[in-house]
């Protein structure tokens, strides 16, 4: 397909803090793959795709679903809401994709409503610690699946063993949110019972082995995609722990999540944004204030996909940048957004920090240290906005046409993280993309 894609297994990760495009890029490379696999996360992901006329909003569901081609799989280290799931199912079928080709592994754990009310109960006791979790129940989950307390989409068709199970952690959440946080927790077991068995049912057809399947499709020399959710600032080992989520996000994981050890020289693709946002709370260096992140917000539209909220806005951090290609071992970045900083006099690229008058160029892991953090910045020159006409000389004549100061920005960017940028994307449609 593209000079991208020389690899059998392709992982796609967040770069930052998330809602990079990952969706966008995808769909663009799930046109040329037979599976698309999610292994992290849950639905407190948000991806929007646009093609053509139609615009696509998926949190559980991969984004290859919309190529057609390929196979989806919600791999076993996703957590599940059943409900959400079967509402996305709906939503797809309603948008022209009358058969979706999806699997969900068997040992995916699933988001109970105690992890919803939980996970509430959470963000109010941990203060200035909090993350501003997207209230979907993805810390409480996590942790059931640690204290082997969790539930997964296999037991859903098992009503004895279910049943066994569910009596246990429905007696542990209730106590904790009752006891522990004063709360109310007013569910009956016998009618989450019933009501989660259900959603089982309905989605029998979609549970499977998926671990074996991907492992055949290896074994067949067909093309694999994984594609990461959230970003690696909020990975909770190598993120701004405790401001993060519940799942490791970095590429390595994708062989834990899909039940699959590939053996095997992987693409990997970190997508990085042409400056940085953020939802919820965490020490955020390069963060912005003024009129220019208001200009951001709303030429890049950002407002999150899963709970609408603002994104806070900062200019690019190579900082960040260098920590994922390191600990995802990108071999290649596509570098999204870049026609949303249009008609700036100049750009600020944050290089390293400043921490108690020392420079860094590496991610301090200390707390203390990214409160206090000083970003060191590089100035580069603007350019002039994607007009209809410059970008389809780009989709034509390809890098070549880009305005001299975007490739001056990708060159810098490259120098500073050492890593190619090998995809440009210069709009939300599916073709506004090129490879270099
Ligand atoms: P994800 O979570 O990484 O998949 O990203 P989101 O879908 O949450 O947020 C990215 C948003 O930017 C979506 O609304 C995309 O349609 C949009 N988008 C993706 N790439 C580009 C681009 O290059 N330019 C512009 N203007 N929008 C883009
Ligand atoms: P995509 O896949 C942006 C953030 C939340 C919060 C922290 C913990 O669309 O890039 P959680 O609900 O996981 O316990 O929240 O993580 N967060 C995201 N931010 N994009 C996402 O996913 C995110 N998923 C979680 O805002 O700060
Ligand atoms: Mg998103």
């Amino acid at each position: 397909m593209t000079k991208t894609h020389m690899s059998q297994i392709s992982v796609v990760v967040g770069g930052q803090w998330g809602d990079e495009g990952k969706g966008k890029i995808t769909d663009l490379l799930a046109q040329n793959m037979d599976y698309v696999v999610r292994f992290q996360g849950g639905n407190n992901a948000g991806h929007t795709i646009i093609v053509e006329d139609k615009t696509y909003k998926l949190h559980l569901i991969p984004s290859g679903i919309i190529s057609k081609k390929a196979t989806s799989i919600i791999g076993n280290g996703v957590v599940v809401d059943p409900k959400v799931l079967l509402e996305e199912i709906e939503q797809v079928k309603g948008q022209g994709i009358a058969n979706p080709q999806l699997l969900i592994s068997e040992r995916a754990h699933v988001i109970m409503p105690y992890h919803i009310a939980m996970d509430e109960a959470l963000s109010g006791h941990q203060g200035s610690l909090a993350a501003g979790s997207t209230k979907r129940g993805i810390a409480p989950v996590f942790g059931d699946k640690a204290y082997r307390n969790g539930i997964r989409m296999g037991d859903l068709l098992e009503p004895e063993i279910f049943k066994e199970k569910l009596e246990k952690a429905y007696n542990f959440n209730k106590a904790i949110i009752e006891k522990v946080f004063g709360l109310e927790f007013n569910r009956e077991l016998e009618t989450i019972y019933h009501e989660y068995l259900g959603y089982g049912e309905k989605l029998r057809k979609y549970i499977h082995d998926t671990e074996l399947e991907l492992f055949k499709a290896f074994k067949f020399g067909q093309q694999i995609l994984f594609e990461g959710a959230q970003g690696m600032s909020l990975d909770p080992d190598h993120g701004m722990y405790p401001h993060g989520t519940s799942s490791n996000n970095v590429a390595g994981y994708s062989e834990v999540g899909s039940g699959v050890g590939f053996n095997t020289r992987k693409c990997v693709i970190g997508i990085v944004k042409a400056y940085v946002s953020r939802v919820g709370e965490s020490p955020f260096p390069t963060e912005l204030h003024d009129e220019v992140a208001e200009k951001i917000r709303e030429e890049g539209k950002e407002y999150g996909t899963t709970t609408g909220r603002p994104r806070r806005i900062g200019w690019l951090d190579l900082v960040q940048v260098r920590q994922t290609v390191r600990t995802s071992g990108l071999t290649e970045i596509a570098l999204t957004k870049i026609d949303v900083l249009l008609d700036m006099d100049e750009i600020k690229v944050c290089v390293a920090y400043k921490v108690d008058g020392k420079i860094t160029e590496e991610m301090p892991a200390s707390l203390e240290a990214m409160r206090n953090a000083i970003p060191v910045y590089k100035t580069l020159p603007g350019w002039e906005s994607f007009t209809e006409g410059l970008k389809e000389r780009v989709k034509t004549g390809g890098y070549d046409q880009l305005p001299e100061n975007v490739k001056k920005y990708i060159k810098f960017i490259e120098y500073q993280v050492k890593c190619p940028v090998k995809i440009i994307s210069f709009g939300p449609e599916r073709n506004e993309t090129i490879f270099k």
